[in-house]
């Protein structure tokens, strides 16, 4: 008579729990035959569950659950009950549960399963594409499931944390209206207003805003974002924010908010106690000594720029192609490989067509011989000794060194350094390709100028957000020199990624008209574009201020996967798809017609 699980037996252990403890007990276990042997008369498999394995053996003295043990194979899901029996001199000290298995007395099928597209195991070779397509598969694989359970830790961690420090847990809506700036959103036609959209949000940023308006005081919520930007491999088009705004706070405030939580989630998911509060460093002095706002401090290889020492040499220091990128505004930086750490003429070389992948001409470089002198470089026969050995000291070269050298547009400069500082700093081994490598380098980039220049329009653009607060002393120069007005806004940086950012919000109406003009935005266009933050900001709107962290990418971080995709359960692929669900699909016409859409063919490849 088979044994009526679920209804009347009831599972009594996880398949990670039993130990030497539990030694002639009666258990019930569910879960999944992750591998299965025959030896002879016995069968034995390894049960799994999310918590673990357990071995399970079947013998003949029970003859009905060992007959059926025999149609077993990998991944059916099953229900066995059984005595706890010690493994004697077989204890398997890999295993959490391998000091016991159960000697099973009935065993039940729930359901079979056909063989599967990949083995479950914990490191397999199947492509992404394969696994992404059968991702509830994948998903059992235990190295994805320990790192969804972290995740699932890390959420509730923050919530309590969040509570425990006052923060209301307060919903904003997705579907909201267009405002420009910002991401590229992702639209959603109305079926009951013809013609019109709502906008998906990509951050409760307005909303949490006027929850400060309305006296909330302190806002936090783990939210859904959606941005339809070009995908990187820290980027999905649908993202989660731990998002953040609080009234009557500095910027230090917040800082001590963050610090807290992040201490809290590395103290208990890793055990590591961080310590705060974290560094700070100047948004202009991370741009010239790292090329970015998001620097990765777990290593050297500092950037000098080099723009005002060619300057100073001009047309007599000899390298012409410099000069020339001076004059026409650009910048020159350097960055040194230390001799130590040599590197061959050819994987020099290969840097170069690194650099041009990243959009670089080149990568003009100098082997720094006895004496100062350059040798393996063209810029050699040209340059003067005079600003050969300005830069030696400029950028502290010893025998050895490998000088690299970017000149030309400051922004591509910038990009291509950074690019390369982290390349090199792989190649070199001073920090491994994917995970911390066990340092936890924080760090908060502030007071970044409030306007960037678009080169494509000269025109001043919002750098964050038009709500951002300027630094007092700076108000008079909005008009005048927009490009010297820095601001409160912040990031919170780890190991080379931006995982937060933030500011403290503009609340002062007056302010807030000059940055719109600054922007060259009027004042009938700035109540179009957000009348309804700037109508609540004139009742009593408090002071504040807020942050959002990317929990995608704190986790990411923290479990030292290999890429977002691998914390998050169900992702898209780097194109935006769904490879399980077919998403994005088609619809018919007459959802569109509802819709008032009608549909442009896609342009021929
Ligand atoms: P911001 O745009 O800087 O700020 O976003 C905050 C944090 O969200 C994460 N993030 C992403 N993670 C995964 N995929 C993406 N496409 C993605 N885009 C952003 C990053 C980032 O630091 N409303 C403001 C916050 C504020 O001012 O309070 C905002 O959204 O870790």
């Amino acid at each position: 008579m088979a044994v009526p699980f679920i209804s009347e037996v009831k599972r009594t252990h996880t398949c990670g729990q039993l130990t030497a403890t539990n030694v002639g007990e009666e258990v019930v276990l569910f879960g999944w035959v992750h591998n299965r042997r025959d030896h002879g008369g016995a069968v034995f498999i390894d049960l799994r569950d999310r918590d673990g394995l357990t071995q399970v053996v079947f013998e003949p003295d029970h003859a009905e659950a060992h007959g059926l043990a025999g149609s077993l194979r990998l991944e059916f899901c099953i229900g066995v009950r059984g005595k706890v029996v010690s493994r004697g001199k077989n204890v398997n000290p890999k295993m959490k549960t391998g000091e016991i298995e159960i000697k099973a007395t009935d065993l039940t099928i729930f359901n079979r399963s056909e063989p599967t597209p990949f083995p479950i195991e914990d490191s397999i070779d199947t492509s992404e594409e394969k696994r992404l397509a059968h991702r509830y598969l994948d998903l059992r694989r235990a190295p994805l499931q320990k790192s969804l359970m972290t995740r699932s830790k890390m959420h509730s961690l923050t919530r309590a944390y969040m509570v425990d420090h006052g923060f209301l847990d307060l919903e904003t809506p997705f579907m909201g209206k267009y405002t420009p700036g910002g991401a590229r959103n992702f639209l959603v036609p109305s079926r009951m207003n013809a013609g019109k959209f709502y906008a998906l949000a990509e951050s409760p940023q307005l909303y949490k805003q006027l929850f400060m308006v309305a006296g909330f005081d302190r806002y936090f919520q783990i939210v859904k974002c959606f941005r339809d930007e070009d995908l990187r491999v820290d980027r999905q088009p649908e993202f989660t924010q731990i998002d953040v705004e609080m009234s009557f706070v500095s910027q230090d405030d917040i800082f001590t908010i963050i610090e807290g939580l992040i201490k809290k989630l590395w103290g208990e998911v890793l055990g590591i106690d961080v310590p705060t509060p974290f560094a700070r460093m100047d948004f202009y002095e991370s741009m010239a000594k790292y090329g970015n706002d998001k620097p990765d401090l777990r290593f050297g290889l500092e950037h000098t720029v080099l723009t005002d020492l060619i300057r100073e040499h001009g047309d007599a220091g000899g390298v012409p192609m410099m000069f020339e990128a001076v004059q026409n505004k650009g910048i020159v930086k350097a960055m040194v490989v230390p001799a130590e750490k040599a590197m061959s003429r050819a994987e020099s070389d290969k840097l170069e067509e690194f650099a041009k992948q990243a959009g670089a001409k080149g990568l003009a470089r100098a082997k720094v011989a006895e004496g100062g002198e350059w040798t393996q470089s063209p810029l050699s026969k040209t340059i003067t000794p005079a600003l050969r050995a300005a830069i030696n000291q400029a950028v502290g070269a010893k025998t050895g060194d490998l000088i690299l050298f970017q000149f030309g547009k400051e922004s591509l400069v910038h990009t291509v350094m950074a690019n390369l500082r982290v390349h090199v700093a792989k190649k070199l081994g001073l920090i491994p390709e994917y995970g911390s490598g066990g340092q936890w380098k924080f760090l908060w980039v502030v007071n970044p100028p409030l306007f960037e220049h678009d080169e494509d329009s000269n025109t001043w653009v919002a750098a964050h957000h038009a709500f951002t607060r300027p630094h007092d002393e700076d108000v008079p120069f909005l008009l005048s020199d927009p490009g010297r007005v820095k601001c409160h806004r912040y990031d919170v940086v780890l190991n080379g990624f931006e995982i937060g950012g933030g500011s403290i919000r503009l609340h002062d109406p007056k302010v807030q008209a000059e940055v719109f003009k600054a922007l060259g935005i009027g004042e009938e266009e700035a109540q179009t574009k957000f009348g309804f933050l700037l109508d609540a900001l004139k009742f009593g709107a408090p002071p504040h201020g807020g942050i959002a962290l990317g929990m995608d990418r704190l986790a990411f971080l923290l479990t030292g996967a290999e890429s977002l995709r691998d914390v998050i359960p169900f992702p898209k692929t780097k194109t935006g798809t769904d490879l399980m669900t077919g998403a994005p699909g088609d619809v018919d016409d007459k959802q569109l017609r509802e819709l008032h859409v009608r549909p442009v063919p896609p342009p021929q490849k």
